[in-house]
């Protein structure tokens, strides 16, 4: 990983800095650059703007590898209200949720029952969009039972869809099953630091693995299933490559979508939206709002502008 990545990673975990930061006046911009709101109204409200320029949404409430009961409690309720906003809104009812932020570290069982409620209550709420509760994938301890979770709410019959890392080496096996049983599924390419005997590490490999994983999910047979392919990535190769093999594979643009996260790459998701292709973008909220933002900047030096414009108030 590079240095300055294990920088911002160093920043992002510092309780000080975070106290610092969440409390400054001068970053409200900065924040709202990479996260909807504050709270589940300002999400919402962040949510409607973004479907005036014809961009869908799948709200996250900030927070991961959470153990403590009335944080996971929190959590649960902020997302179950957003919920119900969404559907009241005529909006997709589309949460993204970690299973360690719902109970997953007290047990599988307690994050089964809050992941199950809130499943319901997505299918409560949903109206004509897609709607659906995404599971986003963790590091690899939690990949079998990520997917076991998605099994038992898939045999429940609720709307639920799964996030596969490509650069599993298990990936292939697991997509055939997904294909086979017409699941919705998002690809990405993987960003956790997992060990060789785990998952390809370089970055050549990894793009390889990411395409071939498209080929999977947008392969006639995926299509004929009911697969609803979500390309979860900011990179234009993987996307022209997916719209390449979903034209030759006869896929319609309501089909498949690609997904970004808010605020990167945005000039590039618009140029996507306005040519036709559905974009989705993954939209975070909640008081916690630094440590997410700021790997944002690891992840690309060019955000830290964003930083400093922030706090001499001229924002982007
Ligand atoms: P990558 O970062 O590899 O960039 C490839 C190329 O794209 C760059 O070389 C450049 O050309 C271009 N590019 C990318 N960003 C750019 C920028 N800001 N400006 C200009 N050019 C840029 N991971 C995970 O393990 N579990 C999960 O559940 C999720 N969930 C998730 C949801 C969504 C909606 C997204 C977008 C991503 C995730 N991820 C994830 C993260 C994912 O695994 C991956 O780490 C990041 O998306 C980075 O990989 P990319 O495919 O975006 O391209």
């Amino acid at each position: 990983m590079l240095l300055w990545q294990k920088m911002m990673i160093g920043l992002a975990r510092s309780e000080s800095v975070t106290r610092r930061m969440q409390n400054s006046r001068f970053m409200g911009r900065f924040a709202s650059r990479f996260v909807g709101g504050r709270d589940g109204a300002e999400g919402l409200a962040r949510a409607r703007t973004l479907r005036e320029q014809k961009l869908s949404a799948s709200l996250f409430y900030l927070g991961e590898y959470v153990a403590d009961p009335l944080e996971i409690e929190t959590t649960s309720r902020a997302l179950a209200e957003v919920a119900q906003g969404l559907g009241r809104s005529g909006l997709d009812v589309h949460l993204s949720v970690d299973p360690t932020q719902l109970g997953a570290m007290i047990s599988w069982e307690a994050c089964r029952e809050n992941v199950t409620e809130l499943a319901r209550e997505v299918a409560a709420n949903a109206g004509a969009g897609r709607d659906v509760l995404m599971l986003d994938m963790e590091d690899s301890t939690v990949t079998q039972p990520t997917l076991d979770l998605y099994d038992h709410l898939r045999s429940e019959n609720l709307p639920v869809a799964v996030t596969i890392q490509a650069y599993l080496h298990r990936t292939p096996d697991d997509l055939a099953r997904l294909v086979a049983g017409g699941a919705m599924v998002r690809l990405v390419k993987g960003a956790f630091a997992e060990p060789g005997k785990k998952a390809v590490t370089g970055r050549r490999d990894r793009d390889d693995a990411y395409r071939k994983a498209i080929v999977t999910l947008l392969s006639p047979e995926a299509r004929e299933r009911g697969v609803y392919p979500v390309f979860g990535t900011h990179d234009h190769r993987m996307v022209a490559f997916a719209e390449h093999v979903a034209a030759t594979n006869g896929w319609q643009r309501d089909q498949w979508e690609v997904e970004m996260l808010l605020g990167v790459r945005t000039a590039y998701q618009r140029e996507l939206a306005d040519r036709g292709v559905a974009v989705r973008l993954y939209l975070p909220f909640g008081r916690d709002w630094w440590p997410y933002s700021i790997r944002r900047v690891g992840e690309n030096p060019k955000n830290l502008g964003f930083v400093f414009r922030s706090m001499v108030g001229r924002g982007a």
